[in-house]
């Protein structure tokens, strides 16, 4: 594989800019050019950011799984295309070549049309991080079905949710999961999900536990037994669904400001090309590299950087089933040695928490395969970079710091891997092809360097969010109507003197624990389903491992006497909800709230008082019950 529009150094980074600029469609044109298209584009592209409209690569034809391995088959079919490494160390590692996977992919893709998918059907995903996982993802697109991966640790509530929300009427799961020492019964958890989504025609389960589960007639099936029809009928090959490149590719669920997660929607050749091209600049993945990105393919970096930008570029990427510190906290480095990993790719919050596991579990590893590191997810503090740098990278791998969401597709903003400067704790440059400004709160672009603001992106790249699934004015409000004319990304932003990104965090109701996206509404929605919680706010805090922890105001109609037993309800009740990433980190009941005389709970007063910062209060003499402020500073937990 050659990759034609990889950047080799600084000039190239510049010139590439430059042209990104002036020629956008001209330039993605020649990106495109390098994939394999059943019929290519009428236009590049047509926007508009104010209904929004984005199209990219118009009337062109194509299906991803044939960039993703038919196209590989040739020349580099015996590949590595997926090593798996299982949760138990001692267990048998899989490694799947781009023929097997391929296969793999289009036995799949039969079972699901045995079982009445067709092109356009949503399907969901709740399974463990298999190699299945992957292939299922994949058969999917095949066919040209939208798969809608859910993660691993959502309730069964969240599942009802987004099952009802995309109508998916076909499910494929686990009977259990490996996740460290626990095993999690994700079958049991659908079938609790399922009693409110009795449209649900069909549901695929992958044995990997061994656990006992319920197994309802007519509508669950084996997925060994489905594979044993399949290899019985003799079928391999299953062409693949020819896709407009504005098709559904995939829908992935996100929290937002309200209690309600999105449907994030992406579309089929602009996201293979962006996640593609990014993939192989952020990263300068050279063929014969391993690559190991450690995020949960229920999270969009899982879908760009497990699945689809890496087997797009025919690498070799490692897939982990299981939790960084188990057995103990040397996991990473255990795998980098034993794979020899050239590449590592995790979150900030991962690294700090490794890092507070002392330098024991490191030392005694070689870890001088690897190349580039790379982190996603939080804004990484200096003193995790630099850690990273030092301990990890021993001084000499370039560390990436990839700005971007699930609604951007792909990364935005970092430096390349060696070609351009890293700044600890800044992203630093966009990527040729995004041009990312900063306003005020006016709505004013904010101009020259040393200045902060609202991050925005002013012009459309080719894996931009499309609309949310079932409702596109939320889409509309949500990203394009706070800014005229740009996407609202709801990140605040600084840039240095040198022209560097540093993002400071959400400016929305959003949370970033541990790398995961939470709404504050999300989290006071299902502590007031609580019995007895008569009202609760939620505000997010610094947190030394998770980046922002959970911090719960709540009013009840009791007083309790036995208050960490009264906490722990209301985390088991959060955990019901939403799932175990949820649960509030800390519980302060209290009489009252901060509100004003309109009755809007004052957050900014909440958050500093969780923050421990309460010289700073500002003017509380317009609330609705001053006196409420001292007595919840007094009772601070
Ligand atoms: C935050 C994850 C600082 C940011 C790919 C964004 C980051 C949100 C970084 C999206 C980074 C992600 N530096 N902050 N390198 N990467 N973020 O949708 O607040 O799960 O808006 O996508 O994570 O989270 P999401």
């Amino acid at each position: 594989m050659s990759y034609p529009y990889q950047i080799q150094d600084k000039e190239g980074y510049f010139t590439s800019y430059e042209q990104s600029v002036n020629d956008p469609e001209g330039f993605w044109e020649n990106v495109a050019n390098s994939f394999l298209w059943r019929k290519k584009w009428d236009k590049v592209l047509e926007w508009d950011f104010k209904t929004p409209n984005i199209k990219w690569f118009l009337n062109a034809k194509l299906n991803i799984t044939e960039n993703c391995l038919d196209r590989h088959l040739e020349n580099n079919g015996d590949d590595i295309a997926i090593i798996w490494e299982p949760n138990n160390p001692n267990d048998e590692v899989r490694k799947l070549t781009y023929k097997e996977l391929h296969a793999e992919v289009c036995r799949f893709a039969h079972i699901l049309k045995n079982n009445g998918v067709k092109k356009g059907d949503r399907i969901c995903l709740y399974m463990g991080m298999i190699p299945e996982l992957a292939i299922a993802v994949l058969a999917c697109a095949r066919i040209g079905a939208v798969h809608s991966v859910i993660f691993g640790g959502f309730s069964a509530k969240s599942i009802a949710d987004r099952v009802i929300d995309a109508n998916a009427e076909y499910i494929i799961t686990c009977d259990g999961a490996y996740r460290g020492a626990k095993e999690i019964p994700l079958k049991s958890v659908v079938d609790d999900a399922l009693t409110q989504c009795p449209f649900v025609k069909k549901v695929i389960v992958y044995e990997r536990t061994g656990t006992s589960v319920s197994m309802i007639k007519d509508r669950d099936v084996w997925w060994d037994d489905e594979m044993q029809k399949v290899i019985e009928s003799g079928l391999t090959d299953f062409p693949a669904e020819e896709m407009d490149s504005e098709d559904m590719l995939f829908i992935l669920y996100t929290s937002g400001s309200t209690g309600k997660p999105k449907g994030v929607v992406h579309t089929c050749g602009g996201y293979m090309v962006y996640t593609t091209y990014s993939f192989v600049n952020v990263f300068q993945y050279k063929p014969g590299d391993v690559y190991f990105c450690t995020a949960d393919v229920g999270w969009i970096t899982g879908h760009s950087y497990i699945i689809y930008g890496p087997l797009a570029a025919g690498a070799t990427g490692l897939m982990f089933e299981g939790v960084p510190t188990w057995p103990d906290a040397g996991r990473f480095w255990d795998i980098t040695d034993k794979h020899k990993v050239n590449i590592l790719y995790t979150a900030p919050t991962a690294i700090r928490s490794l890092m507070a596991s002392g330098l024991e579990h490191v030392e005694k590893h070689d870890l001088r395969s690897l190349k580039v590191l790379g982190s996603v997810g939080e804004p990484i503090n200096e003193e995790a970079w630099e850690w990273f740098h030092k301990y990890i990278g021993k001084g000499k791998c370039p560390i990436v710091d990839t700005w971007w969401q699930t609604e951007t597709g792909g990364i935005m903003i970092s430096n390349l891997a060696g070609v351009t400067p890293a700044k600890p704790a800044h992203a630093t440059l966009p990527l040729p092809g995004i041009q990312p400004v900063l306003v005020d709160e006016n709505g004013n672009e904010v101009e020259g360097n040393g200045v902060s603001g609202n991050l925005c992106i002013k012009f459309p790249w080719p894996s931009m969010i499309r609309t949310t699934y079932g409702d596109h004015e939320r889409c509309r409000q949500t990203y394009f109507s706070t800014y005229e004319n740009k996407y609202f990304t709801g990140d605040g932003c600084l840039r240095d003197e040198d022209g560097n990104y540093r993002i400071t965090g959400r400016v929305d109701d959003v949370m970033n624990v541990s790398g995961h996206r939470i709404g504050t509404a999300e989290v006071e929605n299902a502590i007031n389903m609580h019995d007895g919680v008569i009202e609760s706010a939620v505000v997010g805090y610094p947190h030394d491992v998770k980046g922002t922890g959970i911090y719960a105001f709540v009013i009840t109609e009791h007083i309790h006497h036995d208050e960490d037993h009264a906490r722990n309800d209301i985390a088991q009740t959060v955990a019901r909800v939403i799932g175990p990433i949820a649960k509030p980190d800390k519980v302060q009941f209290v009489t009252g709230l901060p509100k004003t005389r309109s009755g809007k709970i004052m957050r900014r007063i909440l958050r500093k008082i969780a923050e421990g910062n309460t010289d700073s209060l500002g003017d509380t003499s317009t609330l609705l019950d001053p006196a409420i402020v001292d007595e919840i500073i007094k009772g601070k937990v």
